[in-house]
Parts: C-alpha cells; structure tokens; sequence
C-alpha cells in the first residue's frame, strides 16, 4: 500500500472535475483521480449544448430563470437557479479564455439553438453536436501544461476517509492492483451519474453511481435521487444492452417532429408546446404513445431539416445514423426513452459543499437544487462550471489544515469473481421498476432484491475493482427506489402510477 498527499483530491476527469483543476489556486498541489481514462467520461458524449444567456438583459436572464423554475415544477432551489443564470456568462468566457470556442452564424456572432422548455433559442454549441467533446479538448490541454495537476488515470476510489466528522482523504485502487491511500485538505466528488445501473442509457460504461456511494458512506446527506431523467429521443437499437445513442434534443429544436408508431402527430395533445415541452412531458407522452400502440419506439421526423442542413448541423448524428442506414433530415428514425440525467445526488450548498465538511460535489453527483423535479435542456454542461468555480473559489479562500497521519485502515484480501450477473439483475430491477412510469408493489421488490444483493456483498468484501463498483452500483440503486417508495406524489420524472 502506498501513501500520498495533496492540497485537493478531484474523483472524476469530466467537465467539473477538470474545470474545478483548473481554477484552483496553481500553489495548490491537485490530483485528479479518474477511474477508466480521461476520454471515457460521460462530458464527452454532451451533444446539445450549454444553455447560457450571452446578454446582460435583465428580461432574457428572468426567461433563463422562469423556464429552469417551470421544467423543474417549482421544486428548485431558486437562489441556486440565480446563481446558474447570473454566473453563465462569466463561465462562458472563462471556458473561451481556456480555448474552447463555440459554434458562430453566418454574422461571426455566437449560433444559438432551442430545446426543450426554452423560450427562446440560448443553446450554445461545439463542432455542431459535438459540444462535450469539443470542450474537454481544450481543458485537458490546459490541464496538462498545468505543473500543480496531476491526471492518474485508472484509479478507483473506494472509500472517503472521515476524522472528527471531516473527510481527510481517499482510498483508492488501482487497475494494476496497487492500493494508494490519499490524504487531501479537501476532497472534491465529480463521479457523474447512474446510467450504468440501466439496461438503457445514454451515460458512459463509467456512470455507476460511485460518488454517491462514497458520499453515502461518509456520512454525507444524500437527496432526491428518485428524480431520474429519461431523455426522449435514443436511437432505438432493439434488445440491445450496449449504450444508447443519443439523437439531440436540439434536432426537435430545429424542426423534427415526432410520429407513433401509425404516422400520427401527438406532442400537442400532450402540451402546447408539443416536441419542446419540459423533456419529463415530451418522454412521458411517448410512453403512453408506445403503450397505446404496443409499440417499443416512436419516430423522430427528421424530413423537416432536410439532409443537407441535417448533415452540416448535426455531424456526429448524420454519421452515426448513416452506419446504421438512416439519413439525418430526410427519414423517420426509430427513438426510445431512456435513462439520461441524474438529478438527485450529493446535497450540495451554493459553494459545493457537502454536508460532511472538507467533502465537495459538482456535476450530475451533485444535488445544488437547481434542477428541481426536472433537469431543463442543456442546463447541466452550465450546471458542472458554475458550481465547480464556485467550489474553486471556496477551496482557494480557506485555510489550509495540518492533518495527522492517517491510520493505515483494513485491507482485505483481494479475490477474482465475476460481478456481471449481479450487474445485471441490478440493472434488470432497475429497468423495469425504476423507469419512467413506477408503482409501489415494483419498488417493493427491486428494494428487496437490492437489500438481498448488498447484503451478500457485505458478508463477502473482496479488495477488487468489480467489487466496489458493483457495490456503489448497488448503493446507488436502493437510494432511487427508497426515495421513490418515499415520493408517493407524482411530480416532474418522478411517476408514480400506485
Ligand atoms: C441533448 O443534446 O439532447 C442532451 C442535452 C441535455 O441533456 O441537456
């Protein structure tokens, strides 16, 4: 086992972990921590774009903040919401000072895109629908010229160290095997979602709910977690249980529609805004569509672009659905709901801070309230900057602690055994009864069969990357269904039939 020490421990190399790198003090000593590479994130995969307003209009910051409060029900946290709205711009242009450059109009000004719940267009974009990956390139450039930052790919965290009630560290396993046990001033958690405990999502192979379990785990509060986004639009790829592929939602902001399964327009039966209603209407509304025509998919119209904007506008999609023998802007292509966002997490306040002090989240871990009962389009790219400075800015202004030496902790043996049939039985209950739509007699039993699979995990702890994946995997999972069973009212993607 192995020792070291450092200013600030970052778990996770997406948009917030890396953008939090970079804003902190360069006199502090950074380790980033990522558990596969820095090119598996789920930022990587953010087509859409970032919603932020380019102007200082009062009217048009209000319209930012009214539509993020009306997508998310009124259960935002509203002085969160300001912080968001008020802090975009200035994050926006931090991103351009670090050479991330967004997409511009024919007049060189900045293109701007509607989805979902927007009033307006305010979506901001990169290489088309390549927004996540067009802005962690630069980042990770930066990151890398950065002397105080250090990147160590492949390395898991499995457990928050905790003394007289403040975290001092992590635990942390290799992939070669090799243990190193981390002591940090402040340890920040950027570990995104739960995709991973899906049959169907858009996430990353990555997305299994760590950062909520080491947060749980520490003793930090945890909430919300019953509000999973489904987003409405995936590829529809059969019984496959690869990753979905995500169609952006900025396809319906520039004009394709949605069909059933018969060719009928139905989005306005379900709100006036029809496609860009709140994405929790717009996924509700094709479910009951496929259940009312025994149907697994509905179609994205795509004919409204046409194939030649289609392809200059949306590159990555063109050619995803071209290997698949679709063409962007002139054929209908078959999309399913599935999981995509989660909005519940990591109790955070307005500086990131978790309710275990010295213990931060940022990103989809992190619950900051701005999103309420449902995330509004594009507003989670601005989510991961604007708290992750503001977390920066915490950490640059605290004190430095001196720190004892930590306790060298239990290490157990470590075992070869395969995870996967407990994977899937998770994702298996999860699917069928913490979907879109849930009924209580279905939590019930994905509860017990989820208290059952941790129960056996615990009597049999084994010092193995597959096992403490699997366990925060399962950790995460019973925190959607207990906090489902708990929220008896339907409200935003929360849908409880009984
Ligand atoms: C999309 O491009 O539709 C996804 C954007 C988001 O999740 O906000």
């Amino acid at each position: 086992m192995k020792k070291r020490s450092c200013d600030v421990l970052i778990v996770g190399g997406g948009l917030s972990g890396l953008y939090t790198a970079l804003l902190v003090d360069d006199r502090l000593k950074v380790v980033v921590v990522v558990k596969n590479t820095v090119s598996q994130t789920n930022s990587h995969l953010a087509q859409g774009g970032i919603a932020s307003e380019m102007s200082t209009d009062a009217d048009l910051l209000s319209s930012h903040f009214e539509d993020t409060m009306i997508a998310g029900s009124r259960l935002n946290d509203e002085q969160a919401v300001r912080v968001l709205i008020d802090e975009a711009k200035e994050n926006i242009e931090q991103l351009m000072r670090f050479g991330v450059t967004f997409d511009l109009d024919r007049a060189g000004l900045m293109h701007t895109t509607k989805e979902g719940g927007h009033s307006h267009a305010r979506v901001l974009h990169s290489g088309g629908d390549a927004t996540g990956k067009e802005m962690m390139a630069p980042l990770w450039k930066e990151a890398e010229k950065r002397k105080n930052i250090d990147i160590v790919e492949d390395t898991m965290v499995y457990g928050i160290v905790v003394e007289n009630g403040e975290a001092v560290g992590a635990r942390t396993l290799r992939k070669n095997g090799e243990t190193i046990h981390f002591q940090a001033g402040h340890v920040v958690l950027a570990t995104g979602g739960i995709g991973a405990l899906y049959k169907k999502t858009t996430n990353a192979a990555a997305a299994t709910g760590c950062g909520i379990a080491l947060a749980q785990n520490a003793g930090a509060r945890i909430r919300d977690m019953a509000f999973v986004q489904f987003h409405p639009s995936a590829f529809y790829n059969g019984e496959s249980d690869s990753r979905s592929f995500l169609l952006s939602e900025a396809l319906r902001g520039e004009g394709a529609v949605l069909r059933n399964i018969e060719g009928a327009l139905f989005a306005k039966r379900y709100h006036e805004d029809g496609e860009l209603a709140p994405r929790d209407v717009v996924a509700q509304a094709i479910y009951r569509e496929m259940y009312d025509t025994w149907a697994d998919y509905v179609y994205l119209d795509t004919s409204p672009l046409g194939a030649e904007y289609a392809k200059k506008r949306f590159p990555t999609i063109a050619a995803h659905l071209n290997r698949n023998g679709y063409t962007l802007g002139k054929d209908w292509i078959p999309i399913t709901p599935v999981e995509h966002f989660l909005i519940g997490g990591v109790q955070t306040n307005l500086s990131g801070e978790s309710t275990l002090p010295y213990l931060y989240a940022v990103g989809e871990c992190a619950s900051t309230g701005v999103h309420g009962a449902n995330r509004l389009a594009s507003n989670s790219l601005l989510e991961c900057v604007v708290f992750a400075r503001r977390i920066a800015q915490t950490i640059n202004k605290k004190p430095g602690r001196t720190l004892e030496p930590q306790k060298p902790g239990r290490l157990l043996q470590s075992a070869r055994f395969d995870y996967a049939p407990i994977r899937r039985k998770i994702r298996q209950l999860m699917e069928e009864h913490a979907g879109i739509v849930r009924q209580k007699p279905g939590l019930l039993e994905a509860q017990k069969g989820l208290r059952d699979i941790l129960n056996n995990l615990r009597k049999h702890e084994n010092h193995h990357r597959n096992y403490y994946e699997t366990l925060h995997m399962t950790i995460a999972a019973l925190a959607v269904i207990e906090d489902a069973l708990e929220k008896e009212t339907s409200v935003g993607c929360h849908f409880r039939l009984i």
